[in-house]
């Protein structure tokens, strides 16, 4: 089984062995539960690099207090021993498993943390006006993180850009994995590495998905089998959103409506569907470059993205 460390200097104390015995460091962040989808970042990791620290830690200042911080799934000693069968014989994997990175005081303030949200006047609530004395420095990638997924979770890029941040000076890597499944994400953490000169590499990963479309996520435990039958209707709409822009539609009106004639029925709440550029993530109305057509959906209580990119040739 992996090597767990859950102790933030500790991990810093490995990190900085391995890279004084000449060995490049891959990182993989993950919030637990693994999935296939997960394995296939460790397994590239590990061809890209000497050793790879898996860190596992659901991070509080991501999750607005309406979220599903507190039904979030795991499944510790399941993750070691699928890491365990990932790493052949001469990977080195560790696992990153603090239990808090915002505690910087051993305890003794005892003020938990969460990204913030909408609290009952509107306004965005941060940890730090509700009294926390702990933490108050927030990394924001300030287009990137407002458009798709930012705009229903106001404060969850700014929660991924400060934990990524930490996990970087941490485990202080060359190489980091990240899933195209969170595109936004990915985008972003890369605008962030360039604008803040981090001097490490960004990979993004294809979505692994399930035999029948479905893209791999945590979250998918939390469908009832009808909703997860019902769930297929993202991927599917995708991939024939696809084909259509293959055949020659360029219309991202004439796509997007194609997506949601498929969603709606299916879905209990469509969040958006749009076409955007793949690197500046800015609407498309017209295909003429790289696309990639993102949803996000609500089955019962779970909220799930995907997306399909489109390359013009
Ligand atoms: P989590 O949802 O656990 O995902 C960890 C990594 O796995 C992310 O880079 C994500 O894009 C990737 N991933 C998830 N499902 C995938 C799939 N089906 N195919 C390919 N890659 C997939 O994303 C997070 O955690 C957090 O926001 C984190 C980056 C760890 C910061 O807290």
């Amino acid at each position: 089984e992996p090597e767990v460390i859950r102790d933030k200097e500790a991990m810093r104390r490995w990190s900085r062995g391995m890279r004084s015995q000449g060995k490049t460091i891959g990182l993989v962040p993950t919030m637990g539960f693994l999935h296939d989808g997960h394995l296939s970042l460790v397994r590239q990791s590990l061809t890209l690099s000497d050793v790879t620290v898996v860190s596992i830690y659901v991070n509080p200042g991501q999750f607005s207090p309406t979220e599903d911080l507190s039904t979030y799934p795991s499944d510790f000693s399941g993750d070691l021993a699928k890491l365990a069968a990932v790493s052949s014989s001469g990977s080195v994997i560790a696992v990153f498993n603090p239990k808090n990175l915002y505690d910087y005081d051993g305890g003794r303030n005892k003020k938990t943390i969460s990204g913030g949200g909408r609290g009952g006047g509107g306004k965005v609530v941060s940890c730090v006006e509700e009294g926390g004395l702990g933490h108050e420095t927030w990394v924001r990638v300030e287009r990137l993180e407002k458009g798709l997924c930012g705009k229903s979770r106001p404060v969850f890029f700014r929660g991924v850009a400060t934990i990524v941040t930490k996990l970087f000076n941490i485990v202080e890597p060359d190489v980091a994995m990240f899933g195209k499944k969170d595109y936004q994400q990915w985008r972003l953490i890369k605008r962030m590495v360039r604008d803040l000169d981090f001097g490490i590499e960004i990979v993004g990963s294809d979505i692994a998905r399930e035999k029948d479309g479905l893209a791999m996520s945590s979250r998918n435990v939390h469908l009832s089998a009808e909703d997860r039958q019902r769930a297929l209707s993202i991927s599917r709409s995708l991939a024939m959103a696809k084909a259509s822009a293959e055949q020659g539609q360029t219309s991202c009106k004439e796509l997007k409506n194609m997506i949601i004639s498929e969603l709606v029925g299916a879905a209990g709440r469509i969040d958006y569907v749009e076409i955007v550029d793949q690197e500046t993530l800015q609407g498309v109305e017209d295909i003429k470059s790289g696309v990639v057509v993102c949803v996000a959906a609500w089955f019962g209580t779970v909220r799930l993205i995907d997306n399909i990119e489109i390359n013009v040739t």
